[in-house]
């Protein structure tokens, strides 16, 4: 990435969709996010959440403003350099997975290695260690149909990572996760932001919200607020033990 202090800075952005009536699914965010940050996005649904990771992940244009990534302005690069920026220094968790349907977990997660220009072994070695590292070791030739929707969630993370991307972007990530198993792709995610590369991450659920520095609040395309998490709280033991009682009365019935 270019040098530049914010990962991402957005300023004046819009998104504005047409379909019938205008729909404003961002409405003048401005939003600077720190290289090296941990931020989670909080939200009604329709908030415009996903509108605004499809932005940051150069997937998308807003209708006005400016959405810098890495010290560049998405809006003046054509579509190749895009996909080339996106290639290189982000890694996308969807809410829907996006998985190609006709490779299998391991090609799947083996795929972002190609922009680095690795071969074949290097790429499947790293896959295969992701794949391990999300609890998925015996389904890297499983096709996405062949996965539950939890799986699959997780082979998007582990493709998501492959590449140790500078910016991690994941909307709702461990939507379909149970606790241990979205714990533990929190703790990769740890990892990386350990690492000093940039996190952004949607999520509905306030104690995930809280394993990052700050939370942002959309509301109707807006910036409600955004709040700092004390970080002895988001690592704190209390937070723990609380969610080992909430799992030990969540299952009881179904074991
Ligand atoms: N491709 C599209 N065409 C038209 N309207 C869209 C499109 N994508 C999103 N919208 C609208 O923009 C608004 C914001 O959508 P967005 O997907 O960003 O919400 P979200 O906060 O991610 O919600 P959720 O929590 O349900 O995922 C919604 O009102 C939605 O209906
Ligand atoms: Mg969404």
């Amino acid at each position: 990435m270019a040098e530049s202090a914010s990962a991402v800075a957005l300023s004046g952005v819009r998104r504005i969709y047409h379909v019938g009536e205008p729909v404003y699914a961002l409405d003048g965010v401005d939003l600077e996010i720190p290289r090296g940050s941990y931020t989670a996005i909080m939200g009604p649904s329709g908030s415009g959440k996903s509108t605004l990771m499809n932005l940051v992940g150069c997937l998308d244009t807003p209708t006005e403003g400016e959405v810098v990534v890495g010290g560049r302005e998405v809006t003046g690069l054509d579509e190749r350099e895009r996909t080339r920026l996106r290639g290189e220094e982000v890694g996308f968790v969807f809410q829907t997975f996006n998985l190609m349907p006709r490779l299998s977990a391991l090609e799947n997660v083996a795929l972002p290695g190609l922009f680095r220009g690795e071969d074949r072994a290097t790429r499947r070695e790293r896959a295969a260690a992701l794949l391990e590292r999300v609890g998925l070791a015996g389904r890297g030739d499983h096709l996405p149909n062949e996965l539950s929707g939890g799986q699959r969630q997780r082979v998007a993370i582990a493709r998501a990572l492959v590449n140790d991307p500078a910016l991690l972007l994941a909307d709702e990530p461990t939507g379909n996760l149970d606790t241990d198993t979205g714990r533990n792709v929190l703790d990769l995610f740890d990892e990386l932001h350990a690492a000093g590369n940039t996190v952004v991450m949607v999520t509905h659920e306030p104690h995930v919200a809280e394993r990052a520095e700050r939370i942002v609040h959309l509301l109707d395309g807006r910036i409600e607020r955004i709040e700092s998490v004390d970080a002895g709280d988001a690592t704190g033991t209390e937070r723990d033990a609380t969610d080992a009682e909430g799992d030990a009365t969540g299952t009881e019935g179904k074991d």
